[in-house]
């Protein structure tokens, strides 16, 4: 087994077990810890709860890797790999009970920034729906065993596009307006509302594309390599790697168009 198959199959069972514990939580009972940048953006006690359980075993296994992860923060490592996490993407589904929130667990080499890494390994686990997606660099992306294919032709009718809101009620206008110009090539919209989960299912081609500003980089570190690797292309504005200013995902013969009008502004 290659060395990135097996950084695949560690973050894919961490992952698994870090959704259990986020859907036994659930079942539980969901507390909000706190508020973070605004009111809107929250973190609940099982966010906390389970990045830490996620350190811990990714510590066990590979002590001398880095950590950046949503919650808890970054601490460098030595080995040239560096695990980004997210121990709930899609939070806020977690907390009023819809099924769409994931484990996103990447590995990445290089500097642990979303414009100098190299992605290694990804696992994305929907536990509400035990529906887990892999990838590893240069062999594919993966649900269970099915390999995943972006949507190469997509319809006539348009695009099923996907896209997401900041939490600051600051930036909205501005992304109704970007998403206003993408309307004449859609057929619909989507706001699923976990970033991880739109890469996936652009991965999937159950999307025919993606697009946010704003995200961190635990919510697309995995999902990117989801989509690279199921053919598709993913990034930013003027052929950057997909950051905090842009995520753009979909199949290639789409995204140039896509791209020309969410920065037409
Ligand atoms: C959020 C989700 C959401 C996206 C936000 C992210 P979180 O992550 O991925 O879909 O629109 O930009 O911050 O806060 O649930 O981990």
């Amino acid at each position: 087994m290659t060395a990135e198959r097996e950084l695949t199959e560690l973050a894919a069972s961490i992952a698994v077990q870090a959704g259990e514990l986020a859907r036994t939580r659930r079942a539980e009972g969901v507390q909000i810890a706190a508020t973070k940048s605004v009111l809107a953006d929250i973190v609940t006690d099982a966010d906390r709860e389970v990045e830490l359980r996620i350190r811990e075993l990714l510590a066990e296994a590979r002590p001398t890797d880095g950590f950046l992860g949503e919650e808890s923060g970054a601490e460098r490592g030595t080995s040239g790999v560096t695990w980004v996490v997210d121990p709930i993407d899609g939070t806020v589904n977690y907390a009023y009970g819809i099924p769409a929130y994931a484990v996103s667990i990447a590995a990445v080499e290089g500097e642990p920034e979303p414009l100098e890494w190299t992605a290694l390994s990804a696992a994305v686990f929907n536990p509400a729906v035990d529906e887990l997606f892999t990838a590893t660099r240069s062999a594919g992306a993966w649900c269970g065993d099915q390999q995943l294919q972006v949507n190469a032709e997509p319809s006539s009718a348009g695009l099923l596009v996907a896209t997401g809101f900041g939490y600051d009620p600051a930036v909205h206008a501005a992304q109704f307006a970007m998403l206003a110009r993408v309307m004449p090539i859609a057929r619909d919209i989507r706001r699923i509302g976990a970033a991880s989960l739109d890469l996936a299912y652009v991965a999937a081609g159950r999307l025919d594309a993606y697009f946010e500003r704003g995200l961190w980089p635990w919510d697309h570190a995995a999902g990117a390599l989801l989509v690279s690797e199921a053919g598709g292309k993913v990034g930013g504005a003027g052929g950057v790697a997909a950051s905090r200013e842009l995520t753009v995902a979909a199949a290639p013969a789409v995204f140039e168009r896509l791209l020309q009008l969410i920065v037409s502004d």
